[in-house]
């Protein structure tokens, strides 16, 4: 299946100048003129799927523990802004639904990770596509990512025709085209800062959109977009947006 993305998915939001995989974050990445963000699932110990990167909450949050162990009732009353800046003090974390609503109302596309917490694999994307398959309608606009494959697996089981990326940690795997077949995948995401023109046009070659992670400089944008990159993934919208009007 071939998918359309845009050049630029703001990673986490536009995580370069907002607290992470919150609200203020995702409006950050729309005033910015972002067409998709990047945002990342886990669910709280009742099964609440909430967009959150880390297993534990000390980084992003006033908490502290561990994100399975913690019931949502106790999540909600956390405070994830001030770590970042004062300014952003008072922001909560969200949960998928909330943050949807946002993201329908922002006219924003969404590439979800999924990011289970250890030995969630499967229960983080089942509850998550159960969520969105009553809350999210367009499709075109609309990735469900991992690194797990426990998890593609299952957004495969229970819903076949959404878009999947695999996410790639490092060099590729040896295996990495076995995969994504067996996967069935639309998108394959590799580290832009270190992966290789080879890498891009081999997945290139094998019909895959390349989404490239992590890219914050806009000379490197342009050398990979250069290479066929269709999309990057970055902290800073507004720096890869530059790359993209100076190009041509
Ligand atoms: O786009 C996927 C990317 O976000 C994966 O890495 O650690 O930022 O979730 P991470
Ligand atoms: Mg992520």
């Amino acid at each position: 299946m071939t998918i359309k993305l845009p050049k630029i998915i703001g990673h986490r939001g536009a995580c370069g100048y907002a607290p992470e995989n919150t609200i203020e974050s995702v409006q950050t990445a729309a005033d910015m003129d972002v067409e998709w963000v990047e945002l990342d699932v886990k669910l709280t110990k009742d099964d609440i799927p909430i967009i959150f990167h880390d297993d534990t909450l000390e980084r992003t949050t006033n908490g502290s523990g561990l994100v399975a162990e913690t019931l949502y009732e106790d999540i909600q009353q956390l405070e994830a802004g001030s770590w970042y800046a004062d300014s952003f003090a008072g922001v909560k974390i969200p949960t998928l639904e909330e943050m949807c609503e946002v993201l329908v109302d922002l006219n924003l596309g969404l590439n979800l990770e999924i990011k289970p917490c250890p030995g969630r694999e499967k229960e983080t994307a089942e509850v998550a596509l159960d969520h969105l398959s009553r809350i999210w309608d367009d499709h075109e606009r609309l990735i469900i990512s991992s690194f797990s494959h426990v998890s593609l697996e299952t957004a495969q089981d229970m819903a076949g025709g959404w878009y999947r990326g695999l996410l790639i940690e490092g060099e590729m795997p040896e295996n990495w085209k076995d995969m994504a077949d067996y996967l069935d995948l639309s998108i394959v995401s590799i580290d832009g800062n270190t992966c290789t023109r080879e890498a891009i046009e081999s997945i290139s070659d094998m019909e895959y959109a390349v989404l490239a992670r992590k890219v914050s400089d806009s000379q490197r944008a342009r050398q990979l977009y250069s290479w066929g990159v269709d999309a990057i993934s970055t902290d800073v919208p507004d720096v890869i947006k530059e790359t993209i009007l100076t190009v041509h």
